[in-house]
């Protein structure tokens, strides 16, 4: 059993509409209870569903973010983007930069670098997200990959308060797959390592489920998971909260 503080974060995807609200009356009930004993659980749903998420989450401690926003602090003519203040405005508290589905798509270390340094100035607690694909892995390169996404896309960032760092494997993401517990516990281990001051908190992404979450927890120097598919439903969502404590 863990005492330990822990986030449960929900990332949604390209998935929802209004009719998912009806979804969250469950979790919400949950988080009410008295069996999240210390940890938080935040959504991050599609942009268009982040002020009725906001709203339904009103007399309840769950929070919301967003899953990206644009690099620039400043509004702007970019047409169909977000800034980080807009996000901040509507009451999101968390963004995701640098997801590997977003990396797929063309987001570059230093494009993420700044759009987590606006969103770090726009108040907003960044889960920054770095992995391997499954080809670096064979290729024995899931240090040198993290090392350099750690290091570029944290470039003069100088205080990691607001900082998560989400570890997904991409080749663990949609799969079922995760890494060996042994596996992971070394690489948390040098993901933290590679931090001098404040080592931020961290999170592990991929495949989380209500069955390997009992292996995933025995990890300590993990702070809490980014669910992507089991998180949208809701049942296996509060299980895996309730399997992380029991
Ligand atoms: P799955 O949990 O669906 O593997 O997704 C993980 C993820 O990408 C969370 O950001």
């Amino acid at each position: 059993m863990t005492n330990k503080y822990m986030y449960f974060i929900a990332n949604w995807k390209m998935y929802g509409g209004l009719n998912s609200l009806n979804s969250l009356n469950k979790v919400i009930k949950f988080s009410k209870s008295r069996e999240i004993k210390k940890g938080r659980l935040i959504y991050c749903p599609p942009y268009t569903l982040l002020n009725s998420f906001f709203t339904k989450f009103k007399n309840c401690l769950i929070d919301i973010g967003a899953q990206n926003c644009h690099q620039n602090y400043e509004y702007g003519p970019h047409t169909g983007y977000i800034n980080p203040r807009m996000l901040k405005n509507i009451g999101a508290n968390y963004v995701i930069i640098g997801h590997s589905e977003n990396r797929t798509n063309g987001e570059t270390d230093k494009l993420i670098n700044k759009k987590i340094k606006s969103a770090l100035r726009s108040k907003l607690k960044v889960i920054f997200c770095i992995g391997e694909t499954l080809a670096e892995k064979k290729n024995k390169k899931t240090k040198s990959v993290l090392l350099k996404q750690i290091k570029f896309g944290l470039n003069k960032i100088n205080n990691n308060s607001n900082l998560f760092i989400a570890y997904e494997p991409v080749w663990s993401i949609g799969t079922g797959r995760i890494p060996s517990i042994k596996e992971l516990e070394q690489t948390i281990r040098f993901i933290k390592n590679k931090f001098k001051k404040k080592i931020p908190k961290i999170l592990y992404g991929g495949s989380v489920n209500p069955r390997n979450i009992k292996d995933l927890k025995t990890i300590k120097d993990l702070d809490g998971f980014l669910i992507g598919g089991a998180s949208q439903n809701p049942k296996k969502f509060i299980d895996i909260v309730k399997k992380t404590y029991n």
